[in-house]
């Protein structure tokens, strides 16, 4: 089956982007591998957080403009989602879009993906669902539809394209660009610049489950990759990169330590840290002048009234 001989290959990759991460100084680990069956379980619990604001706002976004994005949009598009996770956002979509023709939701978490789907199969027994297990930020084949779409719509929520560095998320539009082709449309959500505090508190909630979800990246090292990670010697640390734009996720040696991971040892200086995942904001502005840069032009923007987060509809220009 596709889907296996994709995850099969993830699996692989992981040792090697694993030993590649921890031996650079700083060291990193890709934020990709936090999304285990257990790793996207503690995201989707991170984001009912009274700290963590992006999602339940981006959310109030859609469903207040829900009709005026739904016409902006279109009847019978093709739509293609992004790290559709638990496929909760596309439904405020689905209820207002007319005549969709289908969905393929992607997400590298497989089990999670074709739970979601199957659920939303019985909610929408019209749509037709491809659902693609695959890491998305490789190109991925887009499976056709029964029924001809007039267009390709893509759908990018949750900020992840925060979690690209720029030149990245440039490649990724692109990406998205060619996928969605002549006529095509993006709508994508991003997290905006705020105060510090505001920004560090959603990274690192009291009860403490975006540091189990960091600190899962260790136990999966432990258990698939025969690492020998003590937990209770790493802490989650949050940091906003004021020059960069951008919170930074690392996890924290408490001691000075060494750490084998299928015969290769790491040697950790007390405080160092491994550097696990960027989460950049944006402004409007600067939002606009990335996706510019991967042909992409801003159609409409819809934010809160906190100005906390937007979402932004894009479309690609039509003489491509
Ligand atoms: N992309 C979102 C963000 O940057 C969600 C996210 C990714 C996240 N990794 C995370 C949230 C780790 C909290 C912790 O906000």
């Amino acid at each position: 089956m596709k889907q296996q001989a994709s995850y099969n290959r993830i699996d692989n990759d992981f040792l090697n982007d694993v030993i590649e991460g921890l031996s650079q100084n700083p060291k990193t680990l890709k934020p990709k591998y936090f999304y285990d069956n257990r790793g996207a379980q503690l995201f989707t619990e991170i984001c009912t957080t009274p700290e963590y604001y992006p999602t339940r706002t981006e959310i109030k976004i859609l469903n207040q403009n829900a009709e005026d994005i739904a016409s902006q949009i279109g009847d019978n598009t093709a739509l293609i989602e992004y790290g559709s996770g638990a496929l909760e956002k596309i439904k405020i979509l689905l209820n207002f879009l007319n005549e969709p023709v289908g969905l393929i939701p992607v997400d590298i978490s497989e089990d999670q993906l074709f739970a979601s789907a199957k659920n939303l199969e019985n909610l929408y027994p019209d749509l037709e669902i491809l659902p693609v297990a695959a890491d998305f930020t490789k190109p991925i084949p887009i499976p056709g539809f029964s029924h001809p779409p007039k267009k390709h719509v893509a759908f990018f929520p949750g900020s992840t394209i925060g979690n690209f560095e720029p030149d990245l998320a440039i490649q990724f539009l692109e990406g998205v660009t060619k996928t969605i082709g002549v006529d095509g449309l993006l709508l994508i959500g991003f997290d905006l610049k705020k105060d510090i505090e505001t920004l560090l508190a959603a990274y690192d909630d009291q009860r403490g489950i975006t540091s189990s979800f960091n600190k899962n990246l260790l136990s999966r090292i432990n258990d698939e990759l025969g690492g020998n990670f003590n937990l209770d010697t790493f802490e989650h640390e949050a940091r906003y990169n004021e020059n960069k734009g951008r919170i930074e996720m690392h996890l924290k040696s408490t001691t000075e330590q060494t750490v084998s991971i299928n015969k290769e040892l790491f040697e950790f200086l007390e405080g160092e840290t491994i550097h696990t995942e960027n989460c950049y904001k944006f402004t409007k502005e600067s939002f606009t002048a990335m996706s510019s840069k991967a042909g992409l032009y801003p159609v409409k923007t819809w934010t809160d009234d906190q100005n906390l987060f937007a979402v932004m509809l894009l479309r690609t220009t039509s003489n491509l």
